[in-house]
This record gives structure tokens, sequence and C-alpha cells, in this order.
């Protein structure tokens, strides 16, 4: 995989209707070794989070309830919408990439992320993130 973009990634989905389904996230199926694992709910509905890019993080966001939109903008100028509602499809975004999230109320987005929590590697202001 390219992971200088960001790709939607399937999961394995085991299980049946009539039992039920279990996901998992496993080194074969992961762009990097996770380091940190947080989740956000109960998010009002019009409220834009995110508003950051990072100078190391990776992460991978799962709607693993509700559904997210999530648009994404490169330092190219390349921008995407993704949407996740699905529990079983994550979201890479690489390092450098400015990103805003906007979630239905029910949602609960897990985070697999690749570092440890820091803020001196958040750009927060977007100017700072077109020039760096
Ligand atoms: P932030 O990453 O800006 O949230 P989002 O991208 O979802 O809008 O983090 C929101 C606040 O939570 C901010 O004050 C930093 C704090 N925070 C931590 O203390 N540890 C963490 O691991 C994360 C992700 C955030």
């Amino acid at each position: 995989m390219n992971n200088n973009k960001p790709y939607l990634i399937n999961f394995p989905k085991i299980g049946a209707p009539s039992l039920g389904y279990i996901s998992l996230a496993e080194k074969s199926n992961l762009p990097f070794t996770p380091k940190r694992i947080y989740w956000t709910y109960f998010t009002p509905e019009g409220v834009n989070r995110g508003g950051h890019s990072h100078f190391q993080l990776e992460q991978i966001l799962v709607a693993v309830a509700g559904k997210i939109t999530i648009i994404t903008e490169l330092k190219d100028g390349t921008k995407q919408e993704f949407f996740l509602d699905s529990p079983d499809v994550g979201l890479y975004i690489p390092k450098m990439c400015w990103r805003t999230m906007k979630y239905t109320h029910n949602a609960v987005q897990i985070c697999i992320a690749s570092i440890e929590y820091d803020e001196v590697d958040y750009i927060r202001d977007y100017n700072d993130f077109l020039n760096y």
C-alpha cells in the first residue's frame, strides 16, 4: 500500500448473520505497529472534530457504530471525502494529512494510532500545515 495517502482497509469479518461478527486488526492487515488506541463518542451532530495534521502520527479510524464523514487534504492539495459506516472498514490516514471529521450522534470511532500522544506532533494551524 502507498502510505503517503489515505486509503480504506477492509478488515476480516468472521461470523454469520445468525451469530454476529468479529473483525480484527493484526500485523498482517495493519500498515504500522499500534502504540495507542483511543475512542471518540457522543459527538453532537454538526460538530467538526479534527482540524489538524501530524508530523509523525499515522492513524486508522473505524466507525464501530454509527457513521463518520472524514475529509482529508494532503499538502499537494489533494482533497478526499470518506464515509465510514461499517465496523469492518477502516480509513488509514498518513502523516502530514489535514483531516476533519463529522459524526452521527450514535457514532463510536476507534482510532488505532502509530505513536503515543504528544501535542508537539500536532499541526493545528491550517496555514502552518500548508507552509511547513
Ligand atoms: P484531538 O486529537 O484534537 O481530537 P479530535 O482530532 O478528535 O478532534 O484531541 C482532543 C483533546 O484530547 C486534546 O486536548 C488532546 C486530548 N488528547 C489526549 O490527551 N490524548 C490523546 O491520546 C488524544 C487523542 C487526545
